[in-house]
């Protein structure tokens, strides 16, 4: 292999002497590594470098989104451009590699990128699910698998986290991200680009890590109608308080990458938003790593009608700042003439091809194209037991107790009973990882019959099954078979949920109640008058106002991926005692969403003593809460909270009040209490939140034992946008709670900012 102007090692230059701190913005004051990209850029012709600024799919087995219309295989072959994604083994990344430096004239590297969303190999609980865990290490360690997986197969980018806020459950891909809550997103996206890329931008020398990208820039979640891909209609203030600190936090934990979201924001579709990617994201938050579009987003300018063809689509997106075109083939096929004719300037086009090689720089790739390839490196890395074990541990973590009567759960090991298992999820093994699964080989993921099976097996225990229906049509036809066996029983345990195709993209629903015959089946269990628990396999919030109504205990399992039936039986035999909490409410039924805890009081709010009050702010057929607030989870303990103090009741600008509680485990289980703090400014220039989290403990308690935990409160917790828009904390009154959910106000206490 030949490489055009290695003579020395780059990487000795480029990480000896650099500073500790690990933003992208200090790393490109670096001069060394500057002067290396412009002197490959001093050797390119405009064309090399608009083939830089290139992405396509591999013409592989993986399909992400529509098909190029360009010339993919040629593109591929020439191996001039810029990256190449959806391909996953070493074997098709060394093909990629020798393309480059085979067939093109400067034998530029190529980045290979892929959708390494929630695992590679193995497959974790999809990402909503594992927010609920509220534990930041444990995501943080859950990417960092991911990304020695996906780099062990020659990955050198993941396209995630995905950091998008979502509150209303009929968009899709509300699987993908951290729930509703901006500060608990941001901490979460942070954890998650540390995981794939290392505590700092120096571990991206170390051939484990990958460059992450956090998208969809920006409100993507904010679909109007749940709808994938539509407008986001939201208020700058809600933009800039709710929306965008995710993708702000993610910038000040290094990330190297952003993507384009597919929606509009006031009239400008995000993908051509001069104002996001030049305006904010690098002039106002010093980003220094390259921007890329979403999947054809850069055409979609065209259907969008702010750009009358591919040309002016190419030129609007480039001009704004987006520097990589994923798999549209607009830029390759139009940016010389746009060029050209003076619509874009080629320091413009010189920018992003700098931006671009210098993540190649950082990579290594320069130093060696194949750094990142090694067939036993790949055997040895991936499914390694103790990633299995990770991921076992993950499922037990992300599995929320919604309802628990009567302790329905946990099932005695050695209590003589027969369970009826009965429906469509108990040995489905092809819907447990979700949507966005990378390479998890969904007929290797454990069945929550095969968990239980193992976990059971020396119990007492007898257990028969019936599927009863399938997850998606209204077939009644296995329900008397199932009913016969649950008759059989002492209790019904029921599995059921949604297909993975019906969440994740382009995947939203406007009736989010069980699909199908489910509930249906479950009207027919429930009269058998026997005790009936539910397992839930699904990918957003349901409506499960009958469910809660009617069943006895339901525990949400998400998608928990290839471990899923272990981690599932560890839950439901209590050798794990459930501790998640949501992060996105369940409505009680579609008619609320949008829903979520930290909405505004309105002008009418109802009394919640007295609620159907008229003329107030409340629906006729249902109360405003959520059946399921942020924050809430159940145990099979129980816990208190109490002996709330302040150290004092005011305070400076500067200052701070420091906030202790103790936090009892009341019951009988060891256990674990996701102890909240939120905030509330009574009055303000502008109207606030009914409540806002500003912070959070996981307290291990053994049965009985009862710690302290301790918030400081300071002004960073209390500013936001005034008026004027100016981020500020304004003097006066507000109020705090610590609490076991955002409905929790038990614990209630007054305090001023001077
Ligand atoms: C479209 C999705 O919106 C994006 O999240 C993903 O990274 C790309 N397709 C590539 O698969």
């Amino acid at each position: 292999m030949k490489k055009l102007f290695i003579a020395v090692s780059f990487l000795s230059i480029l990480f000896c002497g650099c500073n500790k701190n690990s933003s992208w913005q200090s790393f490109s004051k670096d001069k060394t590594i500057e002067q290396k990209v412009d002197s490959v850029l001093a050797l390119m012709t405009l064309d090399e470098k608009i083939a830089q600024m290139t992405q396509f799919a591999s013409n592989g087995e993986i399909i992400t989104g529509p098909a190029s219309e360009s010339d993919v295989a040629r593109y591929l072959r020439e191996g001039t451009i810029g990256s190449v994604f959806n391909t996953v083994t070493v074997e098709n990344n060394r093909t990629v590699q020798d393309a480059a430096m085979q067939n093109s004239r400067l034998k530029i590297p190529v980045l290979i990128g892929f959708d390494v969303i929630h695992g590679f190999r193995t497959i974790f609980p999809m990402p909503l699910a594992e927010s609920c865990s509220w534990d930041l290490d444990l995501m943080r360690k859950t990417a960092n698998i991911a990304a020695q997986e996906a780099s062990s197969v020659g990955i050198h980018w993941t396209f995630a986290p995905m950091v998008d806020i979502a509150r209303d459950a009929r968009w899709g891909r509300v699987m993908e991200g951290a729930g509703e809550d901006p500060y608990l997103g941001s901490l979460i996206a942070q954890a998650r680009v540390k995981g794939f890329q290392g505590e700092s931008w120096e571990s991206l020398k170390e051939t484990n890590t990958i460059l992450a990208c956090a998208k969809h820039f920006a409100a993507y979640g904010a679909a109007e109608a749940g709808r994938d891909y539509n407008v986001a209609e939201l208020s700058e203030r809600t933009l800039h308080e709710i929306y965008l600190p995710p993708y702000k936090a993610a910038n000040e934990a290094g990330v190297a990458t952003y993507m384009t979201a597919f929606n509009e924001i006031g009239g400008v579709p995000c993908t051509g938003s001069k104002y996001l990617f030049t305006d904010l994201l690098r002039k106002d938050w010093g980003f220094g790593g390259f921007a890329v579009s979403d999947h054809t987003a850069v055409k979609e300018l065209i259907a969008h009608g702010v750009a009358k063809d591919e040309k002016e689509a190419a030129a609007l997106a480039v001009n704004a700042g987006v520097d990589m075109d994923m798999a549209d083939g607009v830029y390759i096929e139009n940016l010389k003439k746009a060029v050209e004719e003076g619509l874009v300037s080629e320091s413009v086009i010189d920018n992003s091809v700098r931006r671009i090689l210098e993540m190649k720089f950082i990579l290594g790739l320069f130093d060696d194209p194949y750094r990142y390839l090694s067939e036993e490196r790949e055997k040895s890395t991936l499914l390694k037991p103790e990633f299995l074990e990770t991921a076992r541990d993950a499922v037990r973590k992300s599995v929320v107790l919604l309802k628990n009567d009567n302790s329905y759960f946990p099932l005695d090991k050695n209590k003589g009973q027969t369970v009826a298992l009965i429906g469509p999820m108990v040995k489905n093994q092809r819907s447990l990882n979700g949507e966005w699964a990378g390479r998890g080989n969904r007929n290797e993921s454990v069945s929550l019959f095969d968990g239980l099976m193992e976990k059971y097996k020396d119990s007492k225990i007898r257990f028969v099954y019936a599927e009863g229906c399938d997850l998606i049509t209204n077939d009644r036809s296995k329900f008397m078979q199932a009913l016969s066996v649950a008759r059989q029983a002492d209790i019904i345990l029921v599995a059921m949920g949604e297909d993975f195709n019906w969440s994740g993209e382009a995947a939203c629903r406007t009736d989010i109640r069980l699909p199908g015959a489910q509930q249906e089946l479950l009207k027919e269990l429930k009269k058998l008058n026997k005790k009936v628990g539910l397992v839930l396999f699904n990918g957003r919030p349901l409506d499960l106002s009958w469910e809660h109504e009617n069943i006895d205990a339901i525990l949400e399992a998400w998608y928990p991926g290839t471990m899923a039936g272990h981690g599932v039986a560890d839950v439901i035999a209590g050798d794990y005692n459930p501790s998640a909490k949501l992060t996105i409410s369940f409505p009680r039924n579609v008619g609320q969403v949008p829903i979520y805890y930290n909405h505004k009081n309105t002008g009418r709010p109802v009394d919640p003593a007295n609620p159907k009050v008229d003329y107030r702010s409340f629906y006729l057929d249902v109360d405003n809460s959520p059946l399921y607030s942020f924050g809430y989870g159940l145990s099979y303990t129980s816990f208190s909270i109490n002996n709330l103090k302040l150290d004092k009741t005011s305070m400076t600008k500067g200052g701070s009040i420091v906030v202790t509680a103790d936090v009892t485990n009341t019951g009988k289980y060891d256990g674990a209490e996701v102890v909240q703090l939120y905030i509330h400014d009574i009055t303000a220039s502008v109207t606030r939140p009914v409540k806002e989290l500003k912070g959070f403990e996981k307290v291990s308690l053994k049965a009985g034992e009862t710690k302290q935990v301790k918030f400081e409160v300071s002004e960073k917790n209390l500013m936001f946008y005034d008026l004027n828009m100016n981020y500020t904390a304004e003097p006066g009154a507000f109020k705090l709670w610590v609490a076991s959910s955002s409905a929790d106000e038990t614990n209630e206490a007054d305090f001023e900012l001077e």
